[in-house]
């Protein structure tokens, strides 16, 4: 989501929707602005685009110099004119816009019912209003630091009442929050580039601080009250690149906010006990889950890449027989799809046809369906049983990056949610996943340490013109994620195998120099991974090898190793992606395509 704010001489209403235009980009789903006028805070909004907050507005203008804006991309609740932002306490007197998740919102919720509070909504955000309403004493400031000690959570809060105009109240805990410094007004925004039009003096908030904005001045303090002082920044940057948090493409930064995405698709998942998994809504029966014949992952590019981990480690932890198809197929294979089948879609977008026409066809037959998408309100989150969102935030770029990772980490939680009903843990060990579930933001943020060695590697890429991706196992998997990344943006034709079959055929096509990058982070494969890489380099190969830090012994055969952080061995997918990732964009930048929107492909394909 995106927050904008205004206080200052000038009408509110331009600059605040010109500041959700340059926020657009961090979610789209609904828009509105509160604007604070002679003692009253007027709330315009509305589900769609921000187009539609400005139709409303010209049919009912507001006027005024102080006011908070926001641009939504939904967690909590679908999108709706209700649930958009401005919420309210019931008397309307306190106005709250929010970016992030509160956590303990369902309990708090259930306490300010039980004072009397009537909800309007079913975000988590319309809480805060209730809440500063319950604490209000007369000073916004300490009412507000009040409020922000009792939520659990990631967030980003700008707060206005008419009990004290001409003041905004901002608070960030986890997401981002900016200070735009002017002459005489000033200004709030989730990312630089809401600021740009109007100043470059800026001054990032950092955790548990809070900002109080007026037309005079801004004061900074820690969330105890301690008062902060920071000189403001500079900021150079042209809009375009601030838009994209400084970096050349949506597609890098995006790259960049995997270790963020991770921790927030675990966010509140794990029990704090370390023993269990919590999806969200999805409560299926032990029985149920017992009887199941089969689970069906189903999705269609990345998403399909997703799948097959998804599917694997489903049959390893729960022990339950799992297929994952390519959605465009899955209807004409006449699946063998009854009451006793769970079928997983997997889409970021939630709107693919050929994903939406298979999930349809997998109800007919009776199968209970559960989503796994990125986007709140979807149409395969609305048709589907069940729903577990991956909180990756808007992707941009076409080729899926962060989706794909937090895919991943949703399947994962899944399969540990099922072999907690069948009561078949695998031969690995649960706990132990856990564990290891937990550190992943930790391990994908080292993984990202490789960006400079890849970085070279991918400049080689610009000149190659076939590449070959082996690998056993989840490594397999990983290989079909890797070669499709590099054929989609740098446009070199790449190929992924089972590292076992190559002998069975493809081997034809190693000549002297072809590029191979053999995957080995699966400790139980290495040995066999090793003789695979001798075959290729005997045939000439240039072998660039991505592997699992302590998988020693593959070093020798390639001419560049990349080393990955230990994670569980079934984790291994999510980090070994980032290497992967990196290359094909640097390889894609070489050779100076379009990154973020590849020739011929869509974000999101809604023809079958
Ligand atoms: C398109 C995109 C891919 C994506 C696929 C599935 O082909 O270019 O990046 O993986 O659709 O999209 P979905 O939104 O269903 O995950």
């Amino acid at each position: 989501c995106g927050i904008v704010g205004y206080v200052g001489p000038k009408q509110a209403v331009p600059i605040l929707i010109g500041g959700l235009r340059a926020l657009e980009y961090r979610g789209y789903d609904s828009a509105g602005i509160a604007v604070s006028y002679n003692g009253t805070v007027d709330v315009r909004k509305r589900v769609g685009r921000i187009d539609g907050l400005e139709q409303l507005l010209a049919q009912r203008p507001l006027r005024g110099t102080a006011g908070i804006g926001h641009t939504r991309w939904a967690t909590h609740g679908r999108p709706s004119d209700a649930n958009a932002h401005p919420h309210t306490d019931c008397t309307g007197t306190f106005v709250v816009v929010h970016n992030g998740i509160i956590e303990n919102y369902a309990e708090l919720r259930d306490e300010l019912a039980g004072r009397g509070h009537r909800f309007a909504s079913e975000t988590d955000t319309e809480v805060v209003a209730h809440l500063l309403e319950d604490l209000y004493d007369g000073d916004l400031v300490r009412t507000v630091r009040r409020a922000a000690a009792r939520l659990q959570g990631a967030y980003a809060l700008a707060v206005l009442t008419r009990r004290e105009p001409g003041k905004i109240v901002a608070v960030k805990q986890a997401s981002p929050l900016i200070v735009g410094l002017g002459q005489g007004e000033n200004f709030l925004a989730s990312d630089i580039p809401a600021l740009l039009p109007h100043t470059r003096r800026v001054i990032p908030l950092d955790e548990g601080e809070m900002a109080v904005l007026t037309r005079d001045g801004v004061q900074l303090m820690r969330l105890d009250g301690t008062p902060v002082e920071r000189e403001p920044m500079t900021v150079t940057w042209d809009p375009g690149q601030a838009e994209r948090g400084g970096y050349p493409h949506f597609m890098l930064k995006e790259i960049h906010e995997q270790p963020r995405a991770v921790r927030d698709t675990l966010s509140g998942r794990i029990h704090r006990s370390g023993e269990g998994v919590v999806l969200d809504a999805v409560r299926f029966d032990p029985e149920w889950v017992r009887q199941l014949r089969a689970v069906y992952l189903v999705a269609c590019g990345t998403a399909y890449h997703a799948g097959l981990i998804g599917g694997r480690l489903i049959e390893r932890l729960a022990g339950i027989p799992a297929w994952t198809e390519i959605a465009s197929e899955f209807r004409y294979r006449e699946p063998l799809v009854d009451e006793r089948t769970l079928f997983v879609a997997i889409s970021q977008s939630g709107e693919t046809a050929d994903t939406l026409a298979a999930m349809r066809e997998a109800k007919r037959r009776g199968a209970r369906v559960l989503a796994i998408t990125n986007v709140v309100g979807s149409s395969v989150a609305r048709e589907a049983d069940d729903v577990v969102y991956t909180w990756a935030g808007p992707e941009i770029a076409v080729a899926s990056t962060k989706a794909y990772t937090t895919q991943i980490v949703a399947l994962t939680l899944l399969a540990v949610h099922l072999a907690e009903r069948t009561g078949f843990t695998g031969p690995l060990g649960r706990k132990n996943l856990l564990e290891s579930l937990r550190q992943l933001p930790d391990a994908v943020e080292a993984a990202l340490q490789v960006e400079e060695e890849v970085k070279q590697i991918g400049e080689l890429a610009g000149g190659w013109s076939d590449a070959f991706f082996i690998g056993r196992g989840l490594d397999y998997f990983t290989a079909l994620e890797g070669q499709l990344k590099l054929k989609e943006i740098s446009y070199i034709h790449a190929e992924a195998y089972a590292a076992g079959e190559l002998k069975h055929g493809t081997l034809a096509l190693i000549e002297q120099d072809t590029p191979v990058i053999a995957l080995a982070t699966q400790p139980a494969l290495r040995e066999k991974m090793i003789s695979n890489i001798e075959e290729v380099r005997a045939r000439g190969a240039t072998v660039f090898a991505v592997i699992r830090r302590d998988l020693t012994g593959v070093e020798r055969y390639a001419r560049h190793t990349v080393k990955l952080p230990v994670v569980h061995p079934l984790l291994m997918p999510v980090v070994a992606a980032v290497p992967l990732q990196l290359l094909a964009y640097y390889a894609a930048v070489a050779k100076g395509t379009d990154v973020d929107k590849p020739r011929n492909l869509a974000k999101s394909v809604t023809v079958e």
